[in-house]
């Protein structure tokens, strides 16, 4: 046994878990309209407990919807026609031999608002006409009255409220027991509720439920009292919170020790998270960013771990089986609790205890989960396209008649078409016009925060290699190659190209393209004007500080990266306003000097010196390209950045669904 500590079986009470992997609470968003859980969703969580995880987590059980709420579309628990739903997504867990826990949450002073993507704000009237959330409404409760809170005028929570509230925790975690549940994870930390009360800077009430750390300390364990009437002595029962809030006006390690101290041995295991969702720098810490090293917020649950007897979990940033083995090996955590890694591999656990863990899918935390979360209601993945349409990639798609499938093109997307042609039983040429598949993205690969997305490249290059795919490599398909095949399916995946815009002086010597800046950084001088804040350009100017470089991002708009990731887009935020980086909104470049380069904004002209001028302005499809190949073949599918440059989201999905089709 290669991870001896991680495979060491633990019994809790009733329960056991067959590893120290559990895949941490997430919510899942696409419910059905009344708020019942779907098919689509018991599929989600059945996925991962067929991956090997001990434990799966069902996030954000809402115990009160008039009060608790904070996203329309979740589970309530109250809702006794709930049971079915809840049932078919217990069974469909424990019948894979994980356990099933639902997180019991209550938002407090942050119910009910969702912000949507041109940044409004979804709150409590506009609550009331939503199809999805009929019974919502009313006002925000959280510890004290805050006059304008972040949502809104928030009132003191009366103490029949609190008792109620606490009563409903209890009614909500025999609900989830009788609905074959196997422990209850209580959502005390992230800004939640049970996080309000406990905070000494929310929670100034005067009476028993604030002030001293004793009367902070009331509503956490009264909660977990009344969890504990409702299910019995021998019912798991485990307690997230963070352990350090990690901003500049929450709590830190030390209070979250004390805390832990408190509720030791009245729950089975402690679940050290961090952060809280309300603040931004904070947000990026629950959820660690990919600027972020692996495993950042191990050294909380280490600190707890050293004061209390309970089992710990830790998570945030977990992706390699070695380093998660080398955390319970040391002492400094008990269970390890993975997110977005459950979504990038769910069979992570299985593939590491077979010794496949280099088969396994690392998470990049390029978090396009959580921005379509947010956004749209679905839950993606970048680089796992059975994310979100589990229920179908369980259902196999025998080929009727077998094919030949040319791929013309071994980026992400022309890669991802080829295995899953393959896969299917097709007969699958890859030609690709470079000596290297990968495509446009290997430019990266020498920076350290896009690490895991080289070796996904590589990971899929080497699936590639191992299957039976005729890889011509240094070749490009012209409409004669293609035609000569004689394939029945084409493929065209060609890419794009660099955007250059017509600015007086493009071709100046001082001039470097984003992509070729990527590959040789040593071609950049000391003082850098980077033209274009989209997604590539703004981690360009992230790693070309990380070298000592000195970076003016200028952007036409008015907003950086605007079609990224909410939570990534934070992460950016934090990285670029740092010193070595400055941001020039809503300002056009008019020329490039030998200079620099002359701009303007609403303020007038203004000169930018620079002894490098980066070119990030986007990618050009190559259609012409692709357009002279749509008659070599019967069936002709233009996919990833030759179709529409997006994101990998879009080719990786794009080509795994066509190719599962043919
Ligand atoms: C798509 C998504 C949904 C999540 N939903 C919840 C949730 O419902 N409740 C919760 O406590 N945490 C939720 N989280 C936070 C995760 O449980 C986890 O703490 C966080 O993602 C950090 O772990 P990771 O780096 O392994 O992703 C969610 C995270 C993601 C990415």
């Amino acid at each position: 046994m290669k991870f001896p500590h991680l495979y060491e079986p633990l019994a809790l009470g009733s329960a056991v878990f067959r590893n120290r992997i559990f895949a941490s609470p997430q919510g899942y968003y696409n419910v059905a309209k009344d708020n019942l859980p779907s098919l689509d969703e018991v599929a989600y969580y059945e996925r991962k407990a067929r991956g090997g995880f001990a434990s799966v987590c069902v996030g954000d059980c809402i115990v009160e919807d008039s009060t608790g709420t904070h996203y329309p579309f979740l589970l309530r628990m109250e809702d006794r026609s709930t049971l079915p739903g809840l049932a078919a997504i217990a069974h469909s867990v424990t019948r894979h031999g994980a356990v099933a826990s639902a997180e019991l949450s209550h938002a407090g002073m942050y119910a009910r608002f969702v912000k949507y993507p041109d940044g409004s704000v979804y709150g409590a009237d506009s609550m009331k006409n939503a199809a999805a959330a009929t019974v919502l409404g009313g006002d925000l409760y959280g510890p004290v009255y805050i006059e304008h809170g972040k949502y809104g005028e928030v009132l003191e929570m009366p103490e029949e409220m609190i008792l109620r509230i606490i009563d409903k925790f209890g009614k909500a975690a025999a609900w989830a027991k009788t609905a074959g549940f196997g422990m209850i994870t209580v959502h005390g930390g992230h800004g939640w509720l049970l996080s309000q009360f406990m905070s000494p800077t929310v929670n100034t009430r005067t009476d028993r439920w604030g002030g001293s750390f004793e009367n902070r300390m009331r509503l956490p364990l009264a909660v977990i009292e009344s969890i504990r009437k409702n299910v019995g002595r021998d019912f798991p029962i485990e307690y997230r919170f963070s352990g350090s809030e990690a901003s500049s006006v929450g709590y830190d390690i030390d209070y979250g020790v004390k805390f832990a101290q408190a509720i030791d041995g009245k729950v089975d295991i402690i679940h050290v998270s961090a952060g809280d969702h309300e603040d931004d720098s904070s947000i990026i810490v629950s959820h660690p960013s990919m600027f972020m090293e692996d495993g950042v917020n191990v050294k909380y649950a280490a600190a707890v771990k050293k004061l209390v007897k309970t089992p710990v979990a830790t998570v945030g940033a977990l992706t390699d089986p070695a380093h998660m083995e080398e955390i319970i090996a040391s002492g400094r955590a008990d269970i390890v609790e993975l997110g977005r890694q459950s979504l990038a591999d769910p069979d992570l656990p299985t593939k590491a205890r077979t010794g496949r863990e280099s088969d396994i899918n690392k998470c990049m935390r390029c978090n396009t989960c959580l921005e379509h979360t947010g956004s749209i209601r679905s839950l993606l993945c970048a680089t796992n396209p059975e994310i979100g349409y589990e229920r179908d990639a369980l259902i196999p798609r025998p080929i009727k008649t077998r094919k030949r499938v040319l791929v013309a093109g071994g980026g992400i997307a022309g890669m991802q078409a080829a295995l899953t042609a393959s896969e299917r039983g097709h007969e699958v040429i890859l030609c690709e016009k470079s000596d290297t598949l990968g495509g446009v993205l290997r430019c990266e690969a020498a920076v350290p925060f896009k690490r895991r997305l080289h070796e996904y490249l590589d990971r899929q290059a080497a699936r590639i290699a191992a299957s039976p795919i005729d890889l011509r490599l240094n070749t490009a398909v012209t409409p004669e190659l293609a035609s000569s095949l004689k394939p029945d399916v084409l493929f065209i995946a060609l890419g794009a190209k660099p955007t250059f815009p017509p600015i007086p002086g493009i071709n100046s010597a001082n001039v470097v393209e984003a992509t070729e800046l990527y590959r040789d950084p040593s071609k950049a001088g000391a003082n850098v004007a980077l033209i274009g804040g989209g997604l590539v350009g703004i981690e360009l100017a992230i790693y070309l500080k990380s070298l000592g470089k000195t970076v003016t991002v200028i952007e036409m708009l008015e907003h950086l990266v605007s079609d990224d990731a909410g939570m990534h887009l934070l992460a950016h935020d934090e990285a670029v306003n740092s010193p070595g980086i400055t941001v020039l909104r809503g300002t056009s470049v008019t020329e490039i000097t030998p200079t620099g380069v002359t701009c303007k904004n609403a303020s007038g002209e203004l000169k930018v010196s620079a002894d490098t001028v980066v070119i990030a302005a986007g990618q050009t499809p190559l259609r012409e390209e692709s357009f002279a190949l749509f008659d070599c073949a019967p069936e002709v599918y233009q996919i990833g950045d030759c179709a529409t440059p997006r994101r990998i989201f879009t080719a990786t999905s794009q080509a795994y669904t066509i190719a599962r089709d043919i």
